[in-house]
């Protein structure tokens, strides 16, 4: 019958668990002067070795040849307690066993001397699970436990348990175990099991595990299930997450300001049904080795990886500034936060990777600098308008025929020529030119149906919905004037796709064509002068046309 890894790889000696030396030196150097307790408490996350050492620690109190505070492993009594023939080791779940009379038998039962061994051991697992009747009656035995008996209490709440209890327990913390431990382990484990692990694919594993052994080797044993050799994408692939190869792309295209390849990116593994919480989660930790290695010189201890993968890793940190990389990380822990609870998970990591690729708002750090990205962003975009792609109409174009509001889905919705297309302005710093009059002007003030417009770019284009979501609107000369602080906005809408979006859900809701334009009063405010420069080019190109 096949043993899982974690139960067959259990330590069976102090020196064997990884990760814990605070607790195995004390407990060893307490064994080997006879100086044992009769209450213990482990307390600490799940699969960092409560239930191993209490195993161990009920041997070696009754081992007949104890060596440096260890069990021999080899003696009747170390045998007849692994295989369970000896009795006087007893292990208790207290998560199915809480009830009062469970400890009172448990009490009665104590009294007794061990039938084969020296001490008769209890041990208690989720011990915070017991009734107050019960804690209450294991009080009592703890209170003044016969001679013969210890107690080992192990949880992973200690904050459920009464202080009556605490007080009477020696307690020893179990830390999470660090990559470093974990990465040993499973490849030592390998090694006996003749598996090829790569020491990338065992430092993945360890990463994802975050702590926890048996984590760890029940994720080595569904690597084990695809084969004997086994790297990082066999790890990606049995975790169900996305390997580095995708995250190294999403951070280039977040550097590069790519939206339509993270976006296909998003796509991709979601139909290759990659699980959207973990690739969140991947992309947290990618971001945050990338944030290490661009503030800390000598990484290598704090980022868990291979020495090619942290060359790539310093290499990408080079090419983003702290304040982005910073900004992602804090995108993605409210995407995760997020992901919990939607309908769509797809959606919310795709409005996360757009607020990724936006040029980064100026905050913080070298406003200047900023502004220079975003310029020269925007400077690019120009560059291929020029180049003759899009031409934007400086004179006013025939309006098509208003269409009512309520006019049915069948209609074709126009599908405006590039030279008719609205384009949005940088700011309202100088007063716009009227638009061309439509069939009855539009009174400014705020635009009332905006949230039907809204409500259109929800079906006809979700990531600019996304960006949209907090924004406001209002008719100004005949305009619709948006109002976002969202940096990415401009430059989203300057797209070619996005922009037809737009103009087909303002048709459909004001059943007329108009001008759009976008105002980001705060931008104005700080960094007037470039923007006027700037400005200036546009009008510039436009009176060119
Ligand atoms: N510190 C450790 N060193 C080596 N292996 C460990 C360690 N902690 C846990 N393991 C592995 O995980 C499995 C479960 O550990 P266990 O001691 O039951 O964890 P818990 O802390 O939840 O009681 C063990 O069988 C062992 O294979
Ligand atoms: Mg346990
Ligand atoms: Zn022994």
């Amino acid at each position: 019958m096949y043993q899982a890894l974690y139960r067959k790889w259990r330590p069976k000696d102090f020196g064997d668990v990884y990760g814990q030396p605070h607790v195995t030196r004390t407990l060893r150097s307490q064994l080997e002067n006879g100086r044992i307790s009769h209450a213990y408490l482990f307390t600490g996350s799940r699969g960092t070795g409560k239930t191993t050492c209490a195993k161990i620690l009920s041997k070696a109190v009754n081992c007949l040849n104890p060596s440096d505070g260890n069990p021999c492993n080899e003696c009747e009594i170390c045998k007849g307690i692994e295989n369970g023939s000896i009795l006087d080791v007893i292990e208790i779940d207290a998560a199915s066993n809480n009830g009062v009379d469970n400890i009172r038998d448990l009490r009665e039962e104590a009294n007794f001397t061990p039938a084969n061994a020296k001490y008769r051991v209890y041990i208690i697992d989720e011990v915070h699970m017991l009734s107050i009747g019960a804690f209450n009656a294991l009080l009592k035995t703890l209170e003044e436990p016969p001679s013969h008996v210890i107690f080992i209490l192990a949880t992973t709440e200690i904050h459920k348990l009464p202080s009556t209890i605490l007080s009477r327990c020696q307690r020893f913390d179990f830390k999470r175990i660090s990559p470093e431990d974990i990465t040993a382990r499973l490849m030592y484990v390998a090694e006996k099991e003749n598996v090829n692990l790569t020491p990338n694919a065992a430092s993945l594993i360890a990463r994802i595990a975050d702590g926890g052994m048996r984590d760890a080797l029940s994720l080595l044993d569904r690597c084990f299930a695809m084969g004997t050799d086994i790297d990082e994408n066999t790890v990606s692939d049995a975790a169900g997450i996305a390997g580095t190869v995708h995250l190294f792309s999403f951070s280039e295209f977040v550097a590069k300001s790519d939206f339509t390849s993270s976006l296909k990116l998003v796509s991709k593994l979601h139909s290759e049904s990659c699980d959207i919480d973990s690739l969140c989660t991947e992309l947290t930790l990618h971001f945050r080795n990338l944030m290490v290695a661009k503030t800390v010189g000598d990484c290598e201890g704090l980022i868990v990886c291979s020495k090619d993968e942290l060359e790539k890793i310093k290499e990408r940190a080079s090419q983003l500034k702290l304040s982005k990389i910073l900004s992602c990380i804090e995108i993605l822990e409210q995407t995760t936060k997020n992901i919990k609870n939607a309908v769509n998970k797809k959606i919310q990591l795709e409005a996360a990777v757009i607020k990724m690729c936006a040029p980064p708002a100026s905050s913080g750090e070298g406003i200047s600098a900023d502004l220079e990205d975003r310029i020269s962003a925007i400077e690019d975009k120009l560059a291929s308008l020029s180049s003759g792609a899009v031409v934007s109409a400086p004179t006013p174009v025939a309006a098509p025929k208003p269409q009512p509001a309520e006019s049915p889905k069948s209609e074709p919705a126009p599908a405006p020529e590039p030279k008719e297309e609205p384009k949005p302005e940088p700011s309202e710093a100088p007063p716009l030119p009227p638009a061309p009059p439509e069939e009855g002007e539009i009174p400014d003030g705020s635009f009332d149906n905006w949230a039907d417009v809204l409500d259109k770019l929800m079906k006809y284009d979700i990531p600019l919905f996304g960006i949209l979501s907090n924004s406001k609107a209002s008719i100004k000369n005949g305009r619709v004037i948006i109002h976002s602080d969202n940096s990415t906005l401009f430059d989203f809408i300057c797209t070619d796709t996005h922009s037809k979006e737009l103009a087909r859900a303002v048709y459909e809701v004001m059943g007329r064509r108009m001008k759009i334009a976008v105002s980001n009063t705060e931008k104005a405010k700080t960094e007037k002068s470039p923007l006027e420069n700037l400005k200036a080019k546009i009008n510039q190109f436009n009176s060119n046309q």
